[in-house]
């Protein structure tokens, strides 16, 4: 079967968040499964860089105002597990050789030309998948991720006589690529797609509906998501095109790709450890302590956060809770960047709060292994959660997660109750209303189990042996492609 991925980012070259991680992963596990998947990435400055001996596919010419566009494949760099993925790289200068992050420009606004930058991406994708620019090559399925990619649908619905298979997967409902109705002329697609029933959206056009109404199935990153998606409660104005897709829509929980997170082979840490052996746990989080300029205390519980700091993840909800999580003995260090007013109000906090409170702004992929070692329980208190990758990571290096029972976080940490414990099935602690005080009571059953090394290291151990597999999940796809496909047919 061949399979081919279509999406903005993917790790190591491009990440903005875990929707790399996927596209990082995911296709290399399909390959380990017998499918020939690829991938099809616009040729940002990173992707041309390090996208390996690419040789050209062909010359597509001018498209979407630039004027010289390519394609290209070539292969991603090696990973550990030897699986060699080959990507596509579309090459069109004009649009996507700048620099940073892929969809803003340096003072963090959208790039005014996005809805030309990701059509393009869908328009290559539709007609790669239509058999019309690789001779050699034509998948079965084309699976698109996010808005980013997700015109290739509408793209393809445009031409009956093209059965291409098409998957969806949503890793943010929140991020729709809305824009302006004026503008949909430049997407070469006939009007009459500009309606309710079509890609029109209050007033504006969204790339995120003709993955929704046109892809022949739809997945996002967990079960729990996919229910949700369909309620007005977490569907963006969306649930009600979530719901009349009935059964086409199902959940597949991400993985962890344990060739890069695994505190027994992880060479960003300060001492590694397993299950088996976790006295280099500790020699980590004194590490991190001292790194970050905390007070050097085991018996301190060191909380942290490594996230996007948007209004998503719930970050205002930490600082209300603050006070009370610093008077039960915590301490808090927070990795993250994103809204200025919750970088300004977390530097704040640790200029208030010296040596009990933390802040790393910014990017940095490394750091992130030595918080996930570090700490003693990860904070996710997110107001809504697609899968979340920051928990299992935590639970890969028996960090206690902390969420809200949101989205995948439900469908992966197991709440520490009276029975769970009892039962020895408990992987971390959870809250329900997105509520200061919420999140404070939650906080507060940390610390005290914190104090029960007994209790405390029945989780973590339990929590270690956690799987959450992209093998699993591989299995899932394959399985959802050959319905589709046979549905389709
Ligand atoms: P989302 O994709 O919504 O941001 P996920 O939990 O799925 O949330 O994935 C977040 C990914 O981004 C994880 O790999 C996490 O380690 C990483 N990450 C988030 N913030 C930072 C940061 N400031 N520095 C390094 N890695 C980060
Ligand atoms: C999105 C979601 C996150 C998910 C990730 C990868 O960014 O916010 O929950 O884990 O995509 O699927």
């Amino acid at each position: 079967m061949k399979v081919l991925h279509a999406a903005a980012e993917v790790f190591p070259l491009v990440k903005t968040g875990g929707l790399a991680d996927v596209l990082g992963a995911l296709p290399q596990v399909l390959v380990k499964a017998g499918v020939d998947a690829r991938l099809l990435l616009p040729g940002f400055p990173a992707i041309k860089k390090g996208v390996l001996q690419q040789k050209l596919v062909c010359n597509i010419g001018a498209a979407f105002g630039a004027g010289k566009v390519s394609l290209w494949l070539g292969s991603l760099p090696n990973s550990e597990s030897g699986n060699n993925v080959q990507a596509y790289v579309i090459d069109a200068p004009y649009l996507y050789d700048r620099v940073g992050n892929p969809y803003q420009s340096a003072n963090g606004s959208e790039w005014p030309d996005n809805a030309q930058r990701f059509a393009l991406l869908g328009w290559v994708a539709a007609h790669l998948a239509a058999g019309e620019l690789d001779d050699d090559w034509c998948p079965d399925v084309l699976h698109v991720h996010d808005w980013h990619a997700a015109m290739a649908c509408a793209y393809l619905a445009m031409h009956p006589s093209t059965k291409t298979t098409t998957v969806f997967t949503v890793h943010n409902l929140a991020y729709q690529g809305l824009f302006d109705e004026r503008d949909f002329h430049l997407m070469g697609l006939p009007t009459r797609m500009l309606a309710p029933t079509g890609l029109e959206f209050y007033g504006q056009f969204s790339f995120m509906k003709a993955g929704l109404a046109y892809a022949n199935r739809v997945t996002t990153v967990s079960p729990t998501y996919a229910r949700e998606m369909a309620t007005p409660e977490f569907g963006c104005g969306l649930d009600g095109l979530v719901k009349a897709r009935g059964t086409d829509v199902s959940g597949i929980l991400n993985g962890v790709d344990g060739a890069i997170w695994n505190p027994s082979s992880d060479k960003e840490i300060a001492s590694k450890y397993s299950a088996s052996n976790l006295s280099g746990k500790l020699a980590c989080k004194t590490a991190l302590q001292k790194l970050l300029g905390l007070n050097v205390d085991p018996t301190a519980p060191l909380f942290g956060v490594v996230s996007r700091l948007t209004s998503q993840k719930g970050l205002d909800l930490v600082l209300a809770a603050l006070p009370s999580l610093l008077a039960d003995g915590a301490q808090l260090a927070v990795q993250g960047s994103g809204d200025a007013d919750l970088e300004t109000a977390f530097v704040a906090a640790t200029a208030a709060h010296k040596g009990r409170v933390a802040v790393r702004l910014g990017y940095d992929e490394a750091f992130a292994h030595n918080m996930m070692a570090g700490c003693d329980v990860m904070l996710v208190p997110s107001r809504f959660e697609p899968c979340g990758l920051t928990q299992l990571y935590a639970l890969r290096y028996g960090t206690l997660p902390l969420v809200r029972s949101v989205g995948g976080l439900v469908d992966t940490v197991v709440e520490a109750t009276a029975d769970t414990l009892q039962q020895d099935t408990a992987t971390g602690f959870m809250f329900g209303p997105a509520t200061p005080a919420a999140l404070a009571d939650a906080m507060e059953q940390a610390v005290k189990t914190f104090a029960n090394t007994k209790l405390w290291n029945q989780i973590v151990l339990r929590g270690m042996a956690q799987s959450f597999s992209w093998d699993d999940a591989a299995k899932d796809y394959v399985a959802l492609y050959k319905e589709a496909l046979q549905s389709n047919s």
